[in-house]
């Protein structure tokens, strides 16, 4: 589908609106979403049936986009996929080709590369206590897996290769906020992968020319991250206990600090990413963040008073309180300054408007009526 017949079946749809005469979509700026709808592409994007990559999966299928995306189920789930088809509609689904399959097998990622423009690399194995009880799981997905889709981008002539890297590689640097060249040690197997991450992309950009761009995500956060598990993120987790009534657990003494990311910023950042025409801004890494710091206690009373606004009548329990995690940075804050510059990055959605849009998209399919 292009231009004019896509932005008439995205106006069709609840997360486009038009403003002045231009679409935007999904949080969007009119720009962005105008340069997407414009040309069609072919993008690969790994870690599909999890959070991130489904978010990046539903954009560019409604924007006309074709996608082969590709998965292996490790951490992600079939019904993020059926909730991508069911948002789009089964015109826009036709568009995209499914690969279940491992990154860390070589002959997988170069089937899934054939033909690609761009990769939107997600694929990976997340958490930092995941990482430390079990590092070579980590490394195999996170450092082999990389390497075989990033040989596979190479052999195959993608035009982009944009990778999800992390602010883990921060280590225990404790400056503040936290620019792109100041980095520490790493603290965990995981901070390790990241970082490796970035160095194969650098050296892929020098030795093959493939033109890179690397994403540090800070906390992000937003519909389909998964509320499961021992290794579940703190928002979903805490809203899911929310909803059953169970007291959240902070661990440490809720001073902790993070910078928290609605998915929507993620999004955009990713599309700048795999647009952007200025040189210098290839084979760089930027901070992905809403450059705004909440402590965990503060957060706590953000998903409360969102949860209270939108379930009247919730009772919510105070917090109780677990010792600190190993591996674990105090405080976390980016300077999305590189970002704004070369990207053009601006975060749509700050903390606040992303724990409504969660916790409204939580209450509508965690609670036992809604479809999970
Ligand atoms: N969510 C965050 O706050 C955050 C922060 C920093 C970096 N990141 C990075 O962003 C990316 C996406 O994270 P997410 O939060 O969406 O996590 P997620 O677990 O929801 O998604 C990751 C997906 O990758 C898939 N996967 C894992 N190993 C694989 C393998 N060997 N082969 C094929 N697929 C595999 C999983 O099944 C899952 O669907 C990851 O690279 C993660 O390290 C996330």
């Amino acid at each position: 589908m292009h231009g004019g017949r896509a932005v008439a079946a995205l106006a069709r749809r609840s997360r486009v609106a038009t403003l002045n005469g231009h679409t935007v979509l999904g949080g969007l700026d009119p720009g962005l979403a105008d340069r997407l709808l414009q040309g069609q592409q072919r993008w690969l994007v790994t870690g599909s049936a999890g959070f991130i990559g489904s978010n990046l999966l539903e954009l560019l299928l409604s924007a006309g986009q074709t996608v082969v995306s590709l998965d292996n189920f490790a951490t992600g789930h079939r019904r993020n996929l059926e909730l991508v088809r069911a948002s789009v509609g089964e015109d826009a689904w036709a568009r995209h080709r499914f690969v279940e399959g491992d990154i860390a097998d070589p002959a997988v990622c170069a089937g899934a590369c054939q033909g690609v423009d761009v990769v939107l690399h997600q694929a990976a194995l997340g958490s930092v206590p995941r990482s430390i009880n079990d590092p070579l799981a980590t490394h195999r997905a996170n450092a082999t897996g990389f390497l075989n889709i990033l040989v596979a981008a190479k052999d195959a002539g993608v035009r982009r290769f944009v990778y999800a890297a992390s602010s883990s590689t921060y280590g225990d640097s404790p400056a503040l906020p936290k620019v792109e060249p100041v980095i520490g040690r790493p603290l965990s197997p995981y901070a390790v992968t990241k970082y490796l991450n970035e160095l194969y992309a650098d050296v892929f950009g020098r030795c093959y020319g493939l033109a890179t761009i690397g994403l540090r995500y800070f906390n992000v956060f937003g519909p389909r991250q998964d509320p499961d598990g021992a290794y579940a993120a703190v928002v979903p987790r805490w809203t899911a206990a929310l909803l059953q009534r169970e007291p959240c657990v902070i661990n440490g003494d809720g001073e902790t600090s993070r910078d928290f990311c609605y998915v929507a910023n993620a999004v955009q950042a990713n599309l700048r990413a795999a647009l952007v025409e200025d040189e210098q801004a290839l084979g760089q890494v930027y901070n992905v963040a809403a450059g705004q710091r909440t402590t965990l206690l503060q957060l706590h009373e953000m998903l409360a008073s969102a949860l209270r606004a939108q379930r009247p009548g919730i009772t919510i329990d105070a917090p109780t309180f677990a010792d600190f995690r190993a591996g674990d940075v105090r405080h976390s804050l980016a300077d999305i300054g590189k970002a704004r510059q070369l990207l053009g990055y601006e975060p749509t959605h700050d903390v606040r408007q992303g724990m409504d849009e969660a916790v409204a998209w939580y209450l509508a399919h965690l609670t036992p009526e809604a479809p999970s």
